[in-house]
């Protein structure tokens, strides 16, 4: 459903930066792909590659057999509200909307019918566990709470795509793991297909694949087989392999 091709990105500016080269990458429908790395490897470029925040520089990104990039402005801003969901490490909730209101965001910029929004929010506050907080402020909650709220607003217009960048970043390790059996739960449940960036061998470890990338290239490639704590430690292996700075092995916890 998601193919990159040749994908490369040459950051603009006084000097010139060469953040990707030759990004090759296929995504099949309902897989869960943790993209990894050291900082400043790219991870952040290439989802936003995907996401359409950023254009690249040479190559191709195709979603469902379309390129995003041959849309006009008007079109592609429907393509993202419609077949794109974003989490961020620092939830992007408003502060000025009830958790309920953030929710439903996605369906009120799209139009949607009152009734249509109120039963996809119930629909989906039940199966994050969120409904309790429908009606409380974002400094009423917790960081996982706010998570878990950042990700139903991401799904609740069923998106063909989620994108996640450092969805554990900002939580404790108790937290982290919470969020992401909900980001796996969503994956197995709903089939959203799913890529998310991580620094945390954790959070990757409920992937189906993982892809590392140093240096802006494609550096290996890891598969989930039956066991997610092997899963696990073959990340942990890969990773010091590569090295990289220490935060990313100060995130390391099982
Ligand atoms: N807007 C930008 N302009 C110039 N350089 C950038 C920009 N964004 C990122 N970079 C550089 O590109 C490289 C990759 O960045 P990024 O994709 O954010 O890495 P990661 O997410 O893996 O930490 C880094 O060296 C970073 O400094
Ligand atoms: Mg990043």
């Amino acid at each position: 459903m998601l193919k990159v091709k040749q994908l490369g990105k040459i950051y603009g500016g006084k000097v010139t930066y060469q953040a990707l080269s030759d990004i090759h990458l296929t995504v099949n429908k309902g897989e869960f792909i943790g993209i990894m790395g050291p900082s400043g490897s790219g991870k952040t470029t290439l989802l936003n590659m995907i996401s359409t925040i950023d254009s690249p520089t040479s190559g191709e990104v195709l979603i469902d057999g379309k390129n995003p990039y041959q849309l006009n402005k008007k079109e592609l801003a429907i393509f993202r509200r419609r077949q794109l969901g974003f989490v961020f490490q620092d939830f992007n909730l408003l502060d000025t909307l009830t958790i309920g209101e953030n929710i439903v965001l996605p369906l009120a910029l799209d139009k949607g019918s009152v009734a249509e929004m109120k039963k996809k929010r119930s629909e989906v506050a039940e199966k994050l566990g969120i409904t309790p907080i429908l009606d409380k402020r974002t400094y009423e909650i917790s960081g996982g709470q706010k998570q878990r709220a950042a990700i139903a607003r991401a799904i609740i217009h069923s998106p063909s795509l989620l994108l996640a960048d450092e969805p554990t970043g900002n939580l404790d390790s108790k937290i982290s793991k919470d969020v992401m059996e909900t980001m796996e739960s969503i994956n197995r449940t709903i089939g959203t297909t799913s890529l998310m960036v991580t620094h945390d061998p954790l959070a990757a470890s409920y992937c189906h694949r993982v892809i590392v990338i140093k240096d802006g290239r494609l550096y290996n490639e890891i598969h989930r087989g039956d066991h997610r704590q092997a899963f696990f430690q073959e990340i942990i292996d890969l990773l010091s392999l590569i090295g990289g700075d220490a935060h990313d092995l100060s995130s390391v916890r099982i």
